[in-house]
């Protein structure tokens, strides 16, 4: 029998929150962040009933290549048992306990590094030194525990807890509304993971709100009005951060018993909002280019082109920039091999900008490439956490099955990871604001109703777990 699915059981009461966890309106008091006990009960009982994105099937090549994907304290081991299968398990020997791999790597069976037990892909125990001096115990006692592993659009969630409902019903609406833009066509551009002074939450807060980007990144004010003709602020705020989705269940709490974000033009770049732009060719253009050669993501060497070429094409009577634009990125891709899948104008409304697996993933897609973030508890320490920032670009039909050696990268200081101005800006606000959360006068933030019910819904959604 399935277990108890507390994301679709609405709000807590909130007398089951203790008192000093507690929500109020558009508020959330700063223990949530700063207490080591909060981190300790978001492991113990979010991260191990939740799906968490652990890596890319591509991560695993070939029989035998595993990932170890640590939370806090927890690690899994995440192994390609069989050319067409992947499974996933606890890292812990079931001798004593040594953690049994580390990092990623190909291996033929999975040996203990302490006493040398050895079992098969499949988890199952091959080897035990000396066993008959054993109490007799049954392969089943001795073979690896397993965690879930389901896959969607290339990704390999695990689940660490056995009666969790299918990571197709925990995702939904995502795998019908991601569908146009086949995530599962997707390879790694890269993935760069830096380690941030605060909680791993306020990592990923930073980009489920655009209220940020007057401050925070004032170089998208300098382009909105100075004469380069780039792309209204909004226009970039739209495309970049904002998430619109309206939903009202775990994966993406955007709108959470708020009401829709209408404000959003969504993505779809047939309908940009060019009001006030004299040239919208060069507005369209310089915005794709601006984030293609800043962020390195979201958009492609393709949609690079496609943007250089409208600059100072002929747009056709009838057609905006935006559709000519769109017209000659298709050109390109196809051209070059690309498969070109028809994004209605309702798809990308639908698809909006980004979208929030509960608890620790963004998503951002868009034709042809899509960001992603990931944010995750660094140890025991609730003021230290992974972040994760990937960018994946649709390859060629023909390079479906072609097998890359790629690594993700890792850097201390995210200053030295090379992220671009805009990212940089983003990633500078993490200590500031977690020493300030520490600050006796600070007691919780006060959140905008309109722009930043997002961090409120995470912490809504994550209340169904914590105090069931
Ligand atoms: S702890 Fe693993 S074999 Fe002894
Ligand atoms: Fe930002």
């Amino acid at each position: 029998m399935r277990g108890k699915t507390p994301w679709f059981e609405g709000d807590v009461p909130a007398e089951m929150v203790p008192e000093k966890y507690r929500l109020a309106q558009a508020y959330v008091p700063k223990t949530r962040y700063l207490d080591p006990d909060f981190l300790k009960l978001e492991l113990e009982k979010m991260f191990t009933r939740t799906w968490l994105m652990a890596c890319r099937v591509e991560e695993l090549p070939g029989v035998g290549c595993f990932v170890e994907h640590e939370i806090g304290s927890h690690s899994i081991l995440i192994v390609r048992e069989a050319k067409d299968s992947i499974r996933a398990y606890y890292n812990a020997c079931r001798h004593r306990g040594t953690r049994l791999a580390r990092g990623r790597g190909r291996v033929g069976s999975i040996i203990c590094p302490f006493h040398g037990w050895r079992w098969n892909l499949d988890g199952s125990i091959r080897l035990v030194l000396d066993r008959e001096e054993f109490v007799p115990r049954s392969d089943d006692d001795l073979g690896l525990v397993r965690v879930r592993a389901e896959q969607w659009g290339g990704f390999v969630f695990i689940n660490m807890d056995p009666n969790a409902a299918p990571l197709l019903e925990y995702l939904d609406p995502i795998p019908r509304i991601f569908e146009p833009f086949q995530f599962q066509n997707m390879r790694y551009r890269w993935m760069k993971g830096v380690i941030l002074p605060c909680n791993w939450k306020t990592a990923l807060d930073g980009f489920l709100e655009a209220y940020h980007v007057a401050g925070t990144h004032p170089q998208l004010h300098r382009f909105d009005k100075s004469n380069t003709n780039i792309a209204s602020l909004k226009e970039l705020e739209n495309r970049m951060w904002a998430p619109t989705t309206a939903y009202e269940r775990h994966a993406h709490y955007s709108s959470v018993g708020q009401k829709k974000n209408t404000k959003s033009a969504g993505k779809d770049p047939s309908r940009r909002n060019t009001d006030g732009v004299i040239d919208e060719r060069l507005s369209v253009a310089l915005s794709v280019q601006y984030i293609a050669d800043d962020m390195r993501g979201l958009e492609n060497e393709r949609s690079w082109r496609a943007a250089e070429a409208l600059k100072t094409a002929d747009v056709p009577e009838g057609m905006t920039a935006g559709q000519y634009f769109l017209q000659l990125y298709r050109g390109l891709s196809i051209a070059e091999g690309y498969d070109w899948p028809v994004i209605t104008p309702q798809q990308w409304g639908e698809a909006g900008t980004a979208w929030n697996v509960f608890p620790n993933t963004i998503l951002l897609p868009n034709q042809g490439s899509a960001f992603g973030y990931r944010a995750r508890p660094n140890g025991p320490d609730p003021d230290s956490c992974l972040f994760e920032i990937f960018s994946l670009d649709q390859v060629p039909v023909a390079d479906y099955d072609k097998k890359r050696d790629f690594q993700p990268q890792f850097f201390e200081d995210f200053r030295e990871a090379d992220l671009g101005e805009v990212f940089t800006q983003d990633l500078m606000n993490a200590k500031e604001v977690t020493v300030g959360m520490h600050s006796p006068s600070f007691d919780g933030h006060r959140l905008s109703e309109e722009q930043e019910m997002t961090i409120y819904n995470h912490h809504r959604v994550a209340d169904r777990f914590l105090w069931t």
